[in-house]
């Protein structure tokens, strides 16, 4: 086993070799932009650690791991563009960059480049991963619709937006974690096991996103901060802030959260004072902690030494931590 660093690293090195030369450069510079924009790679350093966890060998599951990095950031500019998002990872978003026909393009090309990348396995390994992401990507699909169908919701429940962040976000998370088990040869238990283990720590880790995207610091955080808000996001901050409003607050948020006015600073500011006194932003805190424990419940299942849920905890502890 290696640090949870050093997967990053592995990772990042295989990543900066794999630069997309081809042309028309105008398709091409734009994924290479994303790509090499950094990130935490959450996702591909799971694939790798998970693989080894399973006592399979991380080498095999460099492009698995990239597969996943490359579909993370197909998703990323479509979402700026769903989202009208300024800034990704502190710098210009891709249709910002360029456009928005370009943003449409290099992502689709980058959907492609990372089916693409599973061509390197063979059956039956081939076959499980394929299915498993093209299950996962279309799951995706369907969170990012049920996302900007509640922007223009007003009846949306806590059920239906865990449902909505499970599969816009964590089921990507615990397909990462399952496909390293599937390249080690995991028991199907155990594929399952970690395909739980990795579901309550993306839903944690949206609601992580949701809270950080109003209470992150600006200097650090990489996006808009108050972006959620600006634009009607029905976020757990929102729906726990709606149930713990007295009638004027209720008013109040609701009629904030049907505008977009031309000067958001005044609503992000509003909207943020009704999040932390009706205490909202405390629930959501408890909420994070909440799914990262039903994720480290989900360990004891797994035949694994107790060295390697130990790390996975480690790990899990960390994400609750993050700022960015
Ligand atoms: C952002 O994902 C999108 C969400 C699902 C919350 P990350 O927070 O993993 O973004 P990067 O890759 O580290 O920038
Ligand atoms: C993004 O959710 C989920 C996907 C990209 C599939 P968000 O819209 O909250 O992600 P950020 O905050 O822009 O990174
Ligand atoms: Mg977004
Ligand atoms: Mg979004
Ligand atoms: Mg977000």
């Amino acid at each position: 086993m290696l640090s949870i660093d050093a997967y990053r690293a592995v990772f990042v090195e295989y990543l900066e070799e794999k630069t997309y030369n081809n042309k028309p450069t105008s398709l091409y510079q734009p994924i290479n932009y994303i790509l090499k924009l950094g990130g935490k790679r959450l996702r591909p350093l799971l694939t790798l650690m998970t693989t080894d966890i399973f006592a399979g060998d991380h080498k095999h599951a460099l492009d698995a791991a990239l597969a996943i990095e490359v579909f993370h950031n197909f998703s990323l500019i479509h979402d700026d563009i769903m989202d009208d998002a300024p800034l990704r990872r502190g710098q210009a978003t891709v249709h910002e960059k360029w456009d928005l026909n370009t943003g449409i393009l290099s992502g689709d090309a980058m959907l492609i480049l990372s089916y693409q990348l599973f061509e390197s396995y063979e059956h039956p390994i081939f076959k499980d991963l394929i299915t498993l992401f093209s299950k996962t990507a279309l799951e995706v699909c369907e969170g990012q619709q049920y996302d900007i169908d509640f922007e223009t919701r007003d009846d949306v429940t806590i059920t239906e937006y865990l449902k909505m962040i499970e599969y816009k976000t964590s089921v990507l998370v615990a397909a990462a974690m399952k496909m390293g088990a599937i390249i080690a040869k995991a028991e199907i238990e155990d594929q399952n096991g970690i395909y739980e283990f990795g579901r309550n720590l993306g839903i944690a880790f949206q609601l992580q996103d949701d809270f950080l995207d109003a209470f992150g610091d600006p200097k650090t955080f990489g996006k808009q901060v108050g972006g959620d808000i600006i634009e009607n996001k029905k976020t757990y901050l929102y729906l726990k802030a709606l149930k713990g409003s007295n009638k004027k607050q209720a008013t109040q948020l609701t009629d904030l959260f049907s505008i977009q006015p031309a000067s958001s600073e005044e609503k992000v500011t509003i909207v943020k004072q009704l999040f932390e006194t009706t205490g909202a932003a405390n629930a959501t805190k408890r909420a994070i902690k909440t799914y990262t424990e039903k994720a480290f419940s989900v360990l004891d299942t797994l035949a694994i030494d107790e060295s390697k849920k130990m790390m996975l905890q480690k790990f899990g502890e960390s994400l609750m931590n993050r700022t960015v």
